[in-house]
C-alpha cells in the first residue's frame, strides 16, 4: 500500500474545497453563511445535510451522515480511504510521489517539532554513519547496555557527537533555522564568554523524548567519555512543546498495552524503560527522574487505575517511590510497589538477573503497608514500641492520603489485626491525619485530586446538551478558550464516555499542533458515533420550531453566525459542570446519615459558586 505522509494527506484537504466537491455530487444552496445541501446519503427530500466550509466537515441532521472530505468521497464513491486521496490529489493537481510538504512555521509549536523532528533524525543516523575507532567504541557500549539494534532503531535512539558544532553545522548547512530558533528549540546554548552558540549535547547517546502521540520534544543524552565531567545525563530545557512534569517516557509506545494489560509499571530512568519494553514488559512509562507530578497521575489515570512502581533501591529511589506511592493513592489507584535491591535498577536486574526472575520480583511486589514495614526493618526501626509507633504513624499518614473511605478502613482493620492493634485507636490516628490533611489543603483540592476514579465509574452513553456545548467550544473557541478548557476542565466534569473521548482527541491534538482542525481529526477516528458528534457540533443548526417540525428554511441560532464571546461563556460552562458535579456529590452523601457534615460543607461550596 502506498504511504502518504499526514503532512501530504493534510495538504490535500486544504486544497480541495468541501463545498466545491460536494456540489459536484448534489445540489447545494448557500444560505448565508453556511451550505446546505440535498443529502446524498439517504432519500431527502429537503436538503438537510448542512456543510461547514470552514471546518470543513459536513453533517446530515437527518440520516447522521457526517465526516470530512475524504469521508464523503470515499462513502459517495465506495472507495478506500487511500482512494478517496489520490482522487482528491488528482482534482487539486497535487502529484503524490512528491515528497516534500511544507509545515506551517510561522505556528511556534510546529516549528520546534519540525526542529526537534530534524535533530532526532540527524542523531540516529550519525549513530549509523560512524566508522572506525569510533563506532567501535559506541557500539561496544550499546551492547555493553544490551541494546538491540531494534531497540535502537524503535526508540531513535542516536549519537551527539563530541565536537562543539557538529548539530549546529548540520542545520546550517542543511536547513533556513535560525540560531534564534535552534536555541529555542534547546540545542544549541551562547557562552557567555564569546557569545557564540554550541552545541548543547555533546559526547552524548541520545534519547529522543516523545510525547504522548509520538512527536519528539525533547532530548535526554547520557554521557559516555570516562572524561566528561557534566551531569549523567543532560535533558532538553523546557519549552513550548516540553512540560517536564507532563511527560512520561515511552508512553506513546505503551498506551494499548496499559490498557489491555490493565496495570502501568512505571520505573525511573529512560534506560530502565527501553530494558523493560526489549523484554518484551511493553506496558511501561518512566517518570525520568523526577518525583511523580499530579499531572503525570492524571495522565496515568486515563489508562489504568492500576500501578506498579518499579524502582531503585537507592536512597533516591526510595524517596521518590515515597512521594509517587502518597499521589498514586491521592488519585485513588490501586497500588503494588517492587524497589529492588541496593545498587540494583530493573535495567540491571534485567542484565544480571534475566527476565523470569525480573517478571516473578514485579510479580510479588508488596502493597504500601509490606513497603514501609519491610524499609524499617531493613534499617532495624521496629525493635522498640517507639519504633513500631512511628511505623503505625507513617502508615497512618498514607491511609490518610487515599480518598475512598471504604478502603481507608479496609487497610485499618488490616493494620489492627496484623500488629495486634485496637482499631478504635488506629481510627482516632487516622482522624488526626485526615485534619491535618484538609488543614493543608481546601477541601475543594482534595476532591478535584482523584483522577483515577473517574475512570471507574460507569460513563454514559448518552451526550448531554451542556457537554455539546463544551465540544462547539473547542471546536468554534479561539486559543485562550481552549487554553482555559485545558486549565480548567476536570474529566469528573464529564459523564459522556463519547464527550470524554472526544476532549482527549482535542487536547491532544492542541498539544500536537497548537490548534484543533475537526477535519483533520477525523482521519484518525473509527467510531462512527464520534465523529457524527464532532461534524454536528462543527456545522450549522436547524432551528426547531414550535411543532417541533424542522424548519429548513431559516438557519438560526448557527454556531459560527452568532457573534459570541467563547471565551466568557465557556467560563460559565464550566462553572455550572463544576456545580453539576458537586451536586452530584451531594446527592451521593446524602444517603449517609454519617456524612452530614460533608454535606453540609458541599452545599456551602454550591452556594458559593452559584453565587458569584
Ligand atoms: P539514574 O541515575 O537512575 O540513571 O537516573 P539510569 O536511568 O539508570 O541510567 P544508567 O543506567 O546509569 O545509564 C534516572 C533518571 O533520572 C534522570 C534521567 O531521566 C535518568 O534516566 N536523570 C538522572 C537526569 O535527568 N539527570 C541526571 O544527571 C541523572
Ligand atoms: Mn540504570
Amino acid at each position: 500500500m502506498m504511504r502518504i505522509s499526514e503532512e501530504k494527506i493534510n495538504e490535500i484537504a486544504q486544497a480541495n474545497d468541501i463545498v466545491e466537491v460536494i456540489s459536484s455530487y448534489t445540489r447545494v444552496k448557500n444560505s448565508g453563511k453556511s451550505y446546505l445541501a440535498i443529502c446524498p446519503f439517504h432519500q431527502d427530500k429537503n436538503p438537510s445535510m448542512s456543510i461547514s466550509q470552514e471546518k470543513r466537515v459536513y453533517h446530515c441532521f437527518s440520516c447522521g451522515a457526517s465526516g470530512n472530505l475524504f469521508k464523503f468521497v470515499q462513502n459517495i464513491e465506495k472507495i478506500t480511504f487511500m482512494d478517496a486521496v489520490e482522487k482528491l490529489a488528482q482534482r487539486a493537481g497535487i502529484a503524490l510521489d512528491l515528497q516534500s510538504y511544507s509545515p506551517d512555521l510561522t505556528n511556534e509549536i510546529t516549528l520546534l517539532l519540525e526542529i526537534n523532528k530534524i535533530a532526532a533524525r540527524y542523531f540516529h543516523d550519525t549513530l549509523f554513519d560512524l566508522s572506525g575507532a569510533e563506532k567501535d567504541f559506541i557500539f561496544s557500549y550499546l551492547r555493553k547496555r544490551n541494546l538491540k539494534d531494534y531497540t535502537i532503531k524503535k526508540f531513535g535512539l542516536g549519537y551527539a557527537k563530541k565536537d562543539w558544532n557538529s548539530l549546529h553545522d548540520y542545520f546550517r548547512e542543511n536547513t533556513e533555522f535560525s540560531d534564534d530558533n535552534l536555541e529555542k528549540a534547546g540545542l544549541i546554548v551562547k557562552s557567555t564568554k564569546d557569545n557564540k552558540y554550541y552545541d548543547r549535547f555533546r559526547g552524548r547517546l541520545m534519547f529522543p523524548i516523545f510525547n504522548e502521540s509520538g512527536k519528539v520534544v525533547a532530548f535526554g543524552g547520557r554521557k559516555l567519555f570516562e572524561d566528561d565531567n557534566t551531569a549523567k545525563y543532560i535533558n532538553s530545557p523546557e519549552s513550548k512543546i516540553y512540560n517536564k512534569s507532563k511527560i512520561l517516557y515511552g508512553l506513546n509506545f505503551a498506551k494499548d498495552s496499559i490498557r489491555s494489560e490493565k496495570r502501568v509499571l512505571l520505573v525511573e530512568g529512560y534506560m530502565d524503560l527501553i530494558a523493560l519494553v526489549q523484554a518484551k514488559f511493553t506496558n511501561c512509562v518512566s517518570s525520568s527522574g523526577t518525583s511523580l507530578t499530579d499531572d503525570q497521575v492524571k495522565i496515568l489515570s486515563r489508562y489504568t487505575s492500576n500501578v506498579s512502581i518499579l524502582f531503585d533501591g537507592d536512597f533516591a529511589g526510595i524517596k521518590a517511590a515515597k512521594r509517587g506511592i502518597e499521589k498514586i493513592l491521592q488519585g485513588g489507584a490501586e497500588l503494588r510497589i517492587t524497589v529492588f535491591p541496593e545498587n540494583e535498577d530493573p535495567d540491571s536486574y534485567i542484565a544480571n538477573k534475566g527476565i523470569n526472575e525480573f517478571g516473578q520480583l514485579i510479580n510479588s511486589g508488596s502493597d504500601f503497608i509490606e513497603f514501609i514495614s519491610n524499609l524499617l526493618a531493613k534499617e532495624n526501626k521496629l525493635k522498640s514500641v517507639a519504633d513500631k509507633t512511628n511505623f503505625i504513624r507513617e502508615i497512618i499518614y498514607f491511609i490518610s492520603f487515599i480518598p475512598d473511605k471504604i478502603k481507608r478502613s479496609f487497610y485499618i482493620k488490616k493494620l489492627a489485626s496484623e500488629y495486634g492493634l485496637y482499631e478504635s485507636l488506629l481510627q482516632d490516628e487516622l482522624n488526626i491525619a485526615l485534619k491535618k490533611n484538609t488543614a493543608v489543603k481546601s477541601s475543594t483540592e482534595i476532591r478535584k485530586e482523584q483522577p483515577f476514579n473517574n475512570l471507574k465509574k460507569n460513563k454514559q452513553s448518552v451526550i448531554s446538551r451542556i457537554e455539546t456545548e463544551l465540544i462547539e467550544h473547542f471546536i468554534h473557541g479561539d486559543n485562550e478558550v481552549i487554553e482555559y478548557l485545558e486549565n480548567n476542565l476536570e474529566t469528573s466534569f464529564i459523564r459522556s464516555e463519547h464527550a470524554l473521548k472526544i476532549i482527549q482527541l482535542f487536547l491532544d491534538e492542541y498539544l500536537n499542533d497548537g490548534k484543533i482542525d475537526v477535519a483533520k481529526i477525523m482521519n484518525s477516528i473509527k467510531d462512527e458515533k464520534l465523529i457524527e458528534i464532532i461534524a454536528a457540533a462543527s456545522t450549522e443548526k436547524y432551528k426547531v420550531n414550535d411543532a417541533g417540525i424542522k424548519d429548513r428554511n431559516a438557519i438560526l441560532n448557527s454556531v459560527a453566525s452568532i457573534k459570541m464571546n467563547y471565551l466568557e461563556s465557556v467560563k460559565g460552562l464550566i462553572k455550572t459542570l463544576r456545580i453539576e458535579k458537586l451536586e452530584r456529590e451531594y446527592k451521593e452523601k446524602a444517603k449517609d446519615s454519617s456524612k452530614l457534615d460533608e454535606c453540609v460543607k458541599l452545599k456551602k461550596e454550591i452556594f458559593q459558586l452559584s453565587k458569584n
